[in-house]
């Protein structure tokens, strides 16, 4: 892996994001590789160390937010994948303690994410489905989650579907 870096940086690349554990090509799925190989972040904590002047993003598994502060005593940058996709309200957990983001209003976010999917000519499902974990935690997420993923599909307006989720949570 050093190797790698010390040839990739040479070629002009300043800036890595290491998923921290070893992907097998063979035998484990996609997904397993995110789950099965162990996390090493005391490899990724060595390339940084060795490659000061570069910049290293540590991935894989990072969920909560004492991790993540901890591990940018040590990095430059954290990349998160899944709890970003599960639950995106994290990231405004994030960047109000970070750098101190007032944290935006879900019912917001949800008006403009319809006015966004009037812009667009793919279903309104194809939309809402990477929703489905915005209220996660809340009483009526549930129902939120089941509108927006099952009579979503005969909706013929997205201010209407969404109008609907929302009648439980707020
Ligand atoms: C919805 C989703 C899509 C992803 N798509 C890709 C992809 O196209 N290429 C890739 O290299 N990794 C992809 N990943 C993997 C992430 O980049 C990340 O390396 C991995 O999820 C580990 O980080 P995490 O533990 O924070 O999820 C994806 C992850 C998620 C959750």
């Amino acid at each position: 892996m050093e190797d790698f870096i010390k040839q990739v940086s040479a070629a002009g690349c300043d800036t890595f994001i290491i998923h921290a554990r070893k992907a097998w090509l063979k035998g484990l799925s996609p997904k397993e590789n995110r789950e099965i190989p162990p996390l090493r972040y005391d490899i990724a904590a060595e390339i940084k160390k060795n490659f000061p002047h570069l910049n290293i993003i540590l991935n894989g598994g990072l969920t909560t937010l004492p991790q993540i502060q901890d591990a940018l005593k040590t990095f430059d940058g954290v990349m998160i994948g899944r709890e970003a996709y599960n639950n995106p309200w994290f990231l405004t957990e994030l960047e109000l303690a970070l750098f101190g983001t007032p944290q935006p209003d879900r019912a917001d976010i949800c008006a403009r994410m319809v006015d966004y999917i009037g812009t667009q000519s793919s279903t309104i499902h194809s939309t809402t489905r990477h929703m489905l974990g915005l209220f996660n935690g809340m009483r009526g997420a549930r129902s939120f989650r089941q509108i927006l993923s099952t009579e979503v599909h005969t909706a013929t307006s997205a201010r209407a579907i969404m109008d609907k989720a929302l009648t439980h949570l707020i």
